[in-house]
């Protein structure tokens, strides 16, 4: 499976990375594209230093999974995401701030996650938007549900209980495993409901 990866600077950046990692792990092609913001936010929430360089800060992302991922700068229009000529199965924007998630509804793309998103809308293509901000101005919320009206997922960044988590680690699993669900992918990251 080819899998669009946008990583933009909502807080939630180990959702990115475990998502990142269970995508290589099922043997999908990953194109990943972080926005400037995004990188801060992985410096930072990852890595403790939102003064690493952007490059450091990639490179420590892909590492676990580099034989599955293609980086490609934001302004990059070359890439095969700005189009939707080429093959990707599914696009997943993960965390996705609410800069990314309005300009999405308002159809303008500044970068290639935007655009990407975009493409994925026109083409009806499977398109996952993993929201974080609390709370919710009226603004969010139309955003939210003009992207759903015109086709997205919006998956938002909320972990459940319920599954017994022991760990932070349980709940990133957590919404990873839904996501991997919207993508029609097989996982264990978590016990399902009414399963023992
Ligand atoms: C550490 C950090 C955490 C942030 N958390 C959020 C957040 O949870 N949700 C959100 O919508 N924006 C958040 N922001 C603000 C966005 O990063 C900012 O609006 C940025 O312009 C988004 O740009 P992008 O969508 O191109 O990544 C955060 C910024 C920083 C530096």
């Amino acid at each position: 499976m080819h899998v669009f990866l946008g990583v933009t600077g909502a807080s939630g950046a180990p959702y990115a990375a475990r998502l990142l990692e269970a995508l290589g792990e099922a043997g999908c092609e990953v194109g990943l594209c972080a926005s400037r913001a995004g990188i801060e936010v992985v410096a930072t929430e990852l890595y403790g230093d939102a003064r690493l360089s952007a490059d450091e800060t990639l490179a420590r992302l892909v590492e676990p999974m580099r034989d599955a991922v293609t980086l490609y700068d934001e302004r990059d229009w070359h890439a095969p995401y700005a189009s939707g000529s080429a093959k990707v199965d599914a696009y997943v924007i993960c965390p996705c701030s609410m800069g990314t998630l309005g300009t999405i509804a308002s159809g303008a793309m500044s970068n290639l996650i935007q655009r990407a998103a975009s493409v994925a809308l026109k083409e009806g293509r499977k398109l996952v938007l993993c929201p974080r901000e609390t709370p919710l101005s009226l603004i969010h919320l139309e955003n939210m549900l003009r992207v759903r009206q015109a086709g997205a997922v919006v998956l938002f960044l909320a972990p459940g209980f319920y599954a017994g988590a022991a760990s932070v680690g349980d709940l990133v699993d957590f919404v990873v495993g839904r996501c991997l669900d919207q993508l029609g992918l097989e996982h264990e990251l978590v016990r399902r409901w009414g399963q023992e």
